[in-house]
């Protein structure tokens, strides 16, 4: 009796060892079938990748597909993201592919299906790198790019050419925010006039339709960092209102903002929560501190932060991202270097929209007060004219 059962659970063992087909040579490693046994699924595998990894002294391993009976693992040697390369950035009107996910997918910054994006990151962990990657990508588009910049316009003042409005003061990005609501509300009263929720409603006759506005704020922390005096304090607390309202109603007025920062905490007041909120798009590079990582990744799925936490910073540029359908993804960014960025925005000056334009019909917009949020809402994808 004894020797019997001992016999069954040998065979078991046995049969649970995986049947892996041929091993076939891909450009950055190897893959390889495998046939499951009965009762066995694909998530069996999936589980288990990481060990898989280690085991076969693998960067990474993947399910690269599956079907009835049979998955198909796909290893890669080294990390993809060692060396990125992609030869056009601009991908369609308001996306731009910034970089490599570690699945070897382009990643895509689409401004009209994830339309805020907040971006932390330690200085030199490649933040400014993404934001030449963006001008590069969008610079040759049909859109307006606007800047804040509160480190002297050392960040965008190489890009002004293609710029409609550039902010380099505390008072001047009140002004401009204010400016941006006034287009929001001109923009609104277009809508209202046409019935229509959005600027991308295709009722909205093709010659009214208004240009998008990209706006780029780096290092979020100087708008919002408290001053000692009651003028500056006014400021301070209007802009945070301004940004957080742009935030709020831009997505269906074409109006899409990106954000940087090396801190993003509520140390720097209510305003950074609320407008953290609206940012839906996170890039999180390399970070010195778990509590930035937390505030950029949030409630994201644990490995998130580990991941976060293990950027190298012999590897800039690199970042853990969440993008449109939520799911969280390495990534690192081209190489972009200034002159790149500043030969873009030379080369495509003559596409800036004047701020002239852009503000045309603001006189007669009405109170923001006024508005009803209910009545505009965000385009819904399909919507969208390509
Ligand atoms: N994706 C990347 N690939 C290669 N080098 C990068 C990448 N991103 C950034 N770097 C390099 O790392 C350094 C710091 O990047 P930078 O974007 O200036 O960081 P930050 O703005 O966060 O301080 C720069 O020398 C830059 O050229
Ligand atoms: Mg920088």
């Amino acid at each position: 009796m004894m020797v019997k059962q001992r016999r069954t659970i040998r065979r078991v063992e046995v049969e649970r060892s995986p049947r892996l087909g041929l091993i076939r040579p891909t450009r950055l490693g190897f893959r390889v079938s495998v046939r499951l046994h009965d009762g066995q699924t694909p998530e069996d595998y999936t589980r288990v990748l990481d060990k898989l990894a280690h085991a076969w002294k693998v960067h990474a391993v993947r399910l690269a597909s599956w079907k009835p009976g049979k998955v198909v693992l796909l290893a890669t040697l080294v990390d993809p993201l060692e060396h990125v390369t992609l030869p056009v950035l601009s991908d369609g009107l308001l996306r731009v592919r910034v970089g490599l996910l570690d699945t070897g997918a382009p990643f895509v910054i689409d401004f009209r299906a994830v339309p805020h994006w907040l971006n932390v990151g330690a200085t030199q962990s490649g933040k400014s790198n993404l934001a030449n990657a963006l001008i590069v990508g969008l610079a040759p588009q049909p859109v307006a790019l606007v800047g804040f910049d509160l480190k002297g316009g050392v960040e965008f003042t190489p890009y002004e050419a293609r710029m409609s409005a550039l902010a380099t003061e505390r008072a001047e990005c009140a002004e401009l925010l204010a400016e941006l609501i006034g287009i929001i509300m001109a923009r609104m009263a277009l809508c209202r006039a046409h019935r229509v929720k959005n600027i991308w409603h295709s009722r909205l006759p093709e010659s009214e339709r208004p240009v998008p506005i990209v706006v780029l704020v780096d290092e979020v922390a100087e708008l919002f960092l408290m001053a000692d005096k009651k003028k500056e304090q006014e400021e301070v607390s209007a802009v945070a209102t301004r940004l957080l309202r742009i935030a709020q109603l831009g997505r269906a007025f074409g109006i899409y903002l990106k954000v940087c920062g090396q801190r993003v905490g509520s140390d720097l007041g209510p305003g950074v929560t609320a407008l953290r909120a609206q940012l839906t798009g996170r890039i999180c590079h390399m970070v010195n501190d778990e509590e930035t990582a937390k505030m950029a990744l949030g409630d994201m799925d644990p490995g998130a932060l580990v991941a976060a936490r293990q950027i190298s910073p012999a590897m800039p540029g690199t970042a853990v991202v969440i993008g449109s359908e939520g799911r969280w993804h390495r990534m690192r960014s081209v190489h972009v270097t200034e002159e790149q960025a500043e030969a873009a925005a030379a080369t495509y000056a003559h596409l800036a929209p004047s701020w002239a334009r852009l503000t045309g019909n603001v006189a007669a917009a009405g109170d923001l007060d006024e508005v009803d949020m209910e009545e505009f809402t965000a385009p819904d994808l399909e919507d969208l004219p390509v």
